[in-house]
């Protein structure tokens, strides 16, 4: 036994039979297997490694193909088709066309592209931008986030693209890590309720005999359930940290997503950066190959993270032969494409990769490329072209029924909430008129937070929302973000909470909110009670922080997470119709425990 912790690294030893084995979602087809030994026994070595390579499209041209057979692209956080700057839609299916000819006119074998479309496909302007994943598990209803999932699918297959990098199934136990929002809560039953939709959602169901059974078809993309594993679960909430567990706890806690993600069929999978009991997730034998593909039967394709496989020990980003031999079956190469390319091509050849794991990698690679239909796909932009636009109304109404599903109200004095739509309404605070701040992360950019609401053509702000709801019903709105109204109202919304921020710059080593907001927020509340104004306070944010003092100086407080680019969403549930009915009660609940003081993180049991 000592031995083979040695061997293995810390914490490498696992029990593979203590996990469980899901419902296999397709069953083996002897005829794909053959169409997969014929495809591999007349690929050279290069266009063997070629597909477990993807690189990023900001570095990687479509005349590149032509000299290196890559697998598959990404679109990193801050990618697009010819470099960092936001395109529009035809912009993305000309790269995506020029791309896939030029793949068929190298190795014959298409290649594939990816993007973190985690909350709507949010690279692209005029996008339908949902509510973060934190919200959806607040609604906590698996038919919304599989209707979710397909709209998102739509979007990003009306671009060309094939893959999303989603759902996270990561299940946030510590506030303060700045990936809370990607997660659908503390919960691992919450978590494994959602999971499968998410899948199906964006890949269709497997199920032969669903009538209308679109597995993969147009319209649909190829899932990632990422990350594995134990990515929520690191300790003090860092970023790429370490989860210090028993085997037992990583399965029940962190592992409860995978197996119904499993058996709706998600065909890739992505490593997580973080490490378990000391050992990197990117080298772990173990988990990788041992637990989830061996005893879990997963039979598509692990994928690494960002440069992930570059922080094992001995590895590069150009380098490395210890990630691929623990089962990671495509590299994403951030920084290094070539080198890793050149690198991995001599491992195979030193023997440092046996060429059976290199081709069971490339079957697996092949096997989804092959159930996504790909040999028969036409050029992406024939894909796409029945396809509804991104930003489609049919969209945007149902991520506004996902922001009123999710808004979870956490105080309600005097019962001022829904509000009578006749008012004069005053409407102040930072985030009262900023999409970009009711986006968060993930939108636009990487770390969100640049967009400007010009950038989102379509799109609501929340100020925008309520000013549409108050004029239907002969009231008035003003927007005033110092809070100086030209006119008294009768009531304030405030709309105020964190500023968008996505992984690593997202930690926070404490969830006291009015610290990081060094008491502006209070100050802003507090100046509005001086005045006699009632208000009510709309809450933005990923992740469960202590507003002990703005909620004390509230009548009326609404956790709204990151709604996206629905305001009127948020809108619909401050007030009443017309004829004083109220249309839409509050339904959501928390995902994750509320802190009661600033230091405390509370994890539900
Ligand atoms: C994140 C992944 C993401 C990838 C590509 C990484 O930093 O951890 O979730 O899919 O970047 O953008
Ligand atoms: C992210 C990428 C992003 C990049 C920016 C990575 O860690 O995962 O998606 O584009 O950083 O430098």
């Amino acid at each position: 036994m000592a031995l083979v912790l040695t061997a293995g690294g810390a914490g490498a030893a696992v029990r593979p039979d203590i996990w469980p084995v899901p419902a296999r979602a397709l069953a083996a087809d002897p005829v794909l297997e053959a169409r997969i030994d014929a495809l591999l026994a007349r690929m050279t070595l290069e266009e063997k490694v070629g597909q477990t390579i993807m690189a990023d499209v900001a570095e990687v041209t479509p005349d590149d193909l032509a000299r290196w057979p890559l697998g598959a692209l990404f679109a990193g956080g801050n990618s697009s088709p010819g470099g960092t700057g936001l395109v529009p839609r035809d912009r993305w299916l000309a790269a995506a066309d020029a791309y896939h000819a030029a793949s068929l006119a190298g190795s014959g074998i298409p290649v594939i592209w990816g993007t973190d479309a985690v909350h709507g496909h949010n690279r692209l302007i005029g996008a339908t931008v949902f509510p973060h994943n934190i919200a959806l598990g607040a609604a906590g209803d698996p038919d919304l986030v599989r209707r979710v999932g397909r709209a998102i699918a739509a979007e990003v297959a009306a671009t060309g693209l094939d893959w999303s990098f989603g759902p996270t199934l990561a299940v946030a136990r510590d506030a303060r890590w700045g990936r809370a929002y990607e997660s659908f809560g503390s919960d691992p039953a919450l978590v494994a309720r959602l999971a499968g939709a998410a899948v199906e959602g964006l890949q269709g169901p497997v199920e032969p005999h669903v009538p209308g059974r679109d597995f993969l078809k147009d319209g649909r993309v190829i899932a990632t359930a990422k990350h594995f594993i134990g990515d929520g679960g690191t300790t003090k909430g860092i970023d790429r940290g370490d989860t210090q567990l028993p085997e037992v706890a990583l399965r029940d806690i962190h592992g409860a997503g995978y197996p119904p993600a499993l058996t709706a069929g998600v065909q890739t999978v992505m490593a997580s950066f973080s490490s378990w009991n000391g050992a990197a997730l990117h080298g772990h034998h173990g988990l990788l190959t041992r637990v989830l593909k061996q005893r879990m039967g997963f039979d598509g394709i692990l994928l690494g993270d960002w440069d992930g496989h570059a922080a094992l020990p001995g590895c590069t980003p150009g380098s490395c032969p210890a990630a691929m031999n623990a089962g990671l079956d495509m590299f994403m190469a951030a920084t290094d494409w070539r080198g890793l390319f050149q690198d991995t091509v001599r491992r195979v050849q030193t023997g440092d990769i046996p060429a059976a794991r290199l081709e069971d990698a490339v079957r697996r690679i092949l096997r989804v490329k092959i159930r996504y239909g790909l040999f028969e796909k036409p050029a992406p932009s024939l894909r796409a072209a029945g396809l509804p636009e991104p930003g489609a109304a049919a969209h945007r109404a149902l991520a506004r029924e996902a922001v009123r599903r999710s808004l979870v109200l956490l105080k309600n004095a005097g019962d001022l909430l829904p509000l009578p739509a006749g008012l004069r309404v005053g409407v102040t605070g930072p985030g009262a008129d900023d999409i970009g701040m009711q986006s968060g992360g993930w939108t636009l950019d990487w770390q969100g937070g640049t967009g400007r609401n010009h950038l989102f053509p379509g799109a609501t702000s929340i100020f925008g929302g309520i000013a549409q709801a108050v004029a239907r019903a002969g009231g008035s709105a003003e927007l005033a973000p110092d809070g100086r109204f030209a006119t008294r109202p009768d009531v304030v919304i405030a709309v105020f909470g964190e500023p968008p921020y996505a992984e690593m710059a997202g930690d926070r080593p404490d969830l006291d909110f009015g610290r990081h907001d060094q008491g502006r927020s209070r100050a802003m509340l507090d100046a509005l009670k001086a005045q006699g104004l009632p208000v009510v306070s709309v809450f933005l944010s990923g992740r469960p922080l202590f507003v002990g003092p703005e909620l004390a100086a509230s009548d009326a407080f609404v956790l709204a997470w990151l709604p996206g680019s629905e305001g009127a969403g948020v809108a619909d549930m401050l007030f009443r119709a017309a004829d004083g009915t109220v249309a839409h009660p509050f339904t959501g609940r928390l995902p994750m425990a509320w802190p009661e003081a600033g230091d405390t993180v509370r994890i539900p049991e």
